[in-house]
């Protein structure tokens, strides 16, 4: 028998109306970096949730170094070595990357907190991991990038020996994400067993030795990653055959419906670009380049400094998003548990509270109506709930995110502004999403999206406006798109 880490038995886990996780079984090897791959609402956060001891399985045996255990709690799991970085931090803002590292068991004498010694052992590890960092740094003022390394520190001074990564790189962008994968490889090397959660297929095949695929709760294969290719996994995954290639659109753009002139405002400024019915219009740039900033702006969620907003050749003034929303504008956020839904309403209230009214008749909601445009968008985006009564808080991450696009997508708006439309998304819906873009435009609407993905900015997008640290670096239109075009831009490189 193969000498396991961690090993999952039988492993059983329902809610109301559904069947998390469905006798997984699951064999970890020491220092591999193993990926769970699977559709949005397959298990795979809930396998994680298992073995980190923040939920009990029904049934099952979870088996860490040979000893058997019914269930882990959270603090077994850490005295095991286990340890998880969940998508939202757990850091202080206020506190120094020091005084993170050590929440908890702050180093010291009993009443006293020795700060030089946390601050040389913190950075110890950063040296460790070959990361230029400053202890003394405050959190807040760190990138989204470096606050993930500080996570990973923080498990490294635990002495982590299985860290488990859910989505690790969702908010990251390209060379971003480059940094994370190549600390990764670090902390293989030095024998930690890592578990690997992630849609994006490229990642999984640079990082991981092996790979496991679920869906609807049951554990399906297990591979060596090398073994199998791209076109199978994702057949695998989904349980059908499916391409992953861009849907195919013509560019029939026509007037110009929405033009901005020197937009200025925080995080962005002069910002200048028209955009036409029937076109999609790419947002490209780094993290922090001022993409959702502008974004914003035109919504009304975030003031506007200077600038015009002209809509159908008309200037409007955009103070809320209430004024964007009755100019024929709306937003997509990014941050979905933010801005997008709210958790602790059922699906149905948040599908159908932007668009009330007109399945509404004489004051009285038309349910016959509502179920019907419920059960569209559930087919369209293939959102996996047992009811539209399920409170949206209790839904897989991927599937909060459709939920969030068909509210909008309900709407009648003009004007689509979508940030980072398929962020956590599976491959399969991401292609629903960009059948779903496509047909939006072919009916006459005009969308801005905003990505950080680079095969997705180029695949969907007629044009491409770069910027960079809040600055307009230009535009590409579609024939000269290229990835070195477009990266040369973002990072501002001048020849
Ligand atoms: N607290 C809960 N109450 C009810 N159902 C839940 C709860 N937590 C998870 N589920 C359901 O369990 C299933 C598995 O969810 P899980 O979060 O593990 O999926 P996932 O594979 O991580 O998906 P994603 O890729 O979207 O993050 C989903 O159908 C989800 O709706
Ligand atoms: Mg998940």
């Amino acid at each position: 028998m193969e000498n396991y880490a961690l090993e999952l038995r039988n492993i059983t886990k329902t809610y109301p109306g559904v069947v998390a996780l469905d006798k997984v079984s699951l064999g970890l090897k020491k220092g591999e970096v193993h990926a769970l791959v699977g559709e949005n609402g397959a298990g795979k956060s809930t396998l994680i949730k298992v073995i980190s001891g923040a939920i009990a399985p029904d049934e099952g045996k979870i088996v860490v170094e040979g000893k058997e255990y019914e269930r882990m709690t959270p603090a077994l799991s850490k005295s095991l070595g286990i340890e998880v970085i969940y998508q939202e931090f757990n850091l202080i803002p206020n506190l120094s990357i020091a005084e993170n590292m050590f929440m908890g068991d702050f180093i010291g004498g009993k009443m006293t907190v020795d700060f030089k010694k946390m601050e040389e052992k913190a950075a110890q590890v950063f040296e460790m991991m070959k990361i230029p960092m400053n202890p003394k740094t405050l959190v807040k003022d760190l990138s989204v990038a470096y606050m993930q390394m500080v996570e990973i520190a923080k498990a490294i001074v635990k002495n982590v020996k299985i860290l488990i990564m859910d989505e690790p790189t969702a908010p990251l962008t390209e060379d971003e994400v480059d940094i994370l994968l190549k600390l990764v490889e670090k902390l293989r090397k030095d024998g930690v067993t890592i578990i690997y959660v992630s849609h994006r297929m490229e990642e999984i095949y640079r990082i991981s030795d092996r790979l496991s695929i679920f869906r609807d709760g049951q554990w399906i294969a297990t591979h060596n990653t090398k073994e199998i290719t791209r076109q199978k996994l994702v057949c695998e995954m989904v349980g059908r055959e499916i391409t992953e290639k861009f849907p195919e659109r013509k560019n029939n753009s026509g007037e110009v419906v929405l033009e901005v002139k020197h937009l200025t405002g925080r995080g962005a400024r002069d910002i200048n670009f028209s955009l036409r019915k029937g076109e999609i219009l790419g947002l490209g740039g780094l993290v922090g380049a001022g993409r959702t900033e502008t974004a914003r702006m035109i919504f009304g969620a975030d003031p506007m400094e200077s600038g015009q907003i002209i809509v159908h050749g008309k200037e409007v003034s955009i103070h809320s998003p209430k004024d964007a929303v009755s100019n024929g504008i709306c937003l997509v956020p990014e941050d979905r548990k933010q801005q997008g839904v709210i958790l602790s309403l059922p699906i149905r209230d948040n599908i159908t509270l932007p668009i009330i009214k007109s399945v509404s008749k004489a004051g009285v909601v038309d349910t016959k109506t509502e179920t019907q445009i419920l059960e569209k968008h559930k087919n369209d985006l293939r959102i996996k709930t047992p009811s539209f009564a399920q409170k949206v808080g209790n839904l897989s991450g991927g599937n909060q995110q459709k939920v969030v696009l068909s509210k909008w997508l309900a709407s009648d708006a003009e004007i689509l502004i979508f940030d980072e439309p398929t962020r956590g998304i599976d491959v399969g819906a991401k292609q629903e999403i960009y059948s779903l873009m496509n047909k939006l435009v072919e009916e006459g609407k005009a969308i801005i999206m905003i990505s950080s993905e680079m095969e997705e900015l180029m695949g969907m997008s007629d044009r491409i406006i770069i910027l960079y640290e809040g600055v307009q670096q230009g535009e590409i239109e579609r024939e000269y798109f290229s990835q070195e075009a477009i990266m040369e831009k973002a990072s501002n490189i001048t020849r």
